[in-house]
């Protein structure tokens, strides 16, 4: 039975994707902070990703792991000329910093055969909307970290694999930190976009981690049909 670790397994993709993997008949551990609030059957792992130490301990206390689902992050709307510096950093360090360690500590936990590695990007990953903020270059950093993994293990020979998913807006509790202030907004944007669902991203990624062996998919751009940018 293979292991995958989730982290953000407590809501939204990260949830649906621990749920999904588990109905795969995977062992799933599920990294957060509420653990409380995770599905039953995962097994919890209390940490918080900004601090680097807790990250060490958590991982610590595992023997072995096949998959790491990177899912955990979080978006402000913090604008580079006005935002906030600290909201900056909160992110910087969980969707970016955390994203690497969580990595970096997963290999030395893999089969001699190779795991798989899956982190989520956005489409704010691909292009920069306006209200893109300092949030989009921590997308771009996600992608940009896979790649720089992916040849550093090809070229130590590790058969590791590392892959992408990018989606445009998916209705999830992220959505409301990021329209904090705007809530009309984000209303709007409920009504005239049928949002991509944590269900529909966690097909998909069970899609990427079950490909054949020797198949790498690099990156899943995926936005719900209705979203023009
Ligand atoms: N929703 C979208 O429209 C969308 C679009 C493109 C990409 N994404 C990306 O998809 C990923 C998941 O987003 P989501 O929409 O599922 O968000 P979500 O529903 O808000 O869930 C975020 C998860 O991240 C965890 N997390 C946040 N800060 C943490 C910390 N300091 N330590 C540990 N865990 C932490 C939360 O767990 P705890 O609070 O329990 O710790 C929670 O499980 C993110 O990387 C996001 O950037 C989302």
């Amino acid at each position: 039975m293979k292991t995958a670790l989730v982290t953000g397994a407590s809501s939204g993709i990260g949830k649906a994707i621990a749920e999904a993997l588990l109905r795969e008949g995977m062992s799933v551990i599920g990294l957060c902070r509420s653990v409380d609030q995770l599905g039953d059957g995962i097994t919890p792992l209390t940490c918080d990703l900004r601090e680097p130490q807790k990250i060490k301990s958590a991982f610590s206390k595992l023997d072995h792991l096949d998959i790491l689902v990177n899912s955990a992050g979080l978006a402000y709307l913090s604008r580079l000329c006005d935002g906030d510096p600290d909201q900056w950093e909160e992110m910087w360090r969980v969707n970016v910093h955390a994203l690497g360690l969580c990595s970096q500590l997963a290999l030395s936990l893999f089969p001699q055969t190779g795991g798989h590695i899956l982190n989520l990007s956005s489409m704010s990953g691909h292009r920069v909307p306006p209200t893109g903020g300092f949030y989009a270059s921590t997308k771009f950093a996600v992608r940009a970290v896979s790649e720089a993994l992916r040849s550093e293990l090809k070229s130590s020979g590790n058969k590791t694999r590392v892959s992408c998913l990018s989606p445009g807006f998916v209705d999830t509790p992220l959505l409301d930190k990021y329209f904090a202030g705007r809530e009309e907004q984000l209303a709007e944007t409920r009504a005239s976009i049928d949002m991509l669902t944590p269900e529909a991203i966690a097909a998909t990624a069970v899609h990427i981690l079950t490909a054949p062996e020797g198949v790498e998919i690099h990156d899943a751009l995926m936005k719900s049909a209705d979203q023009t940018m």
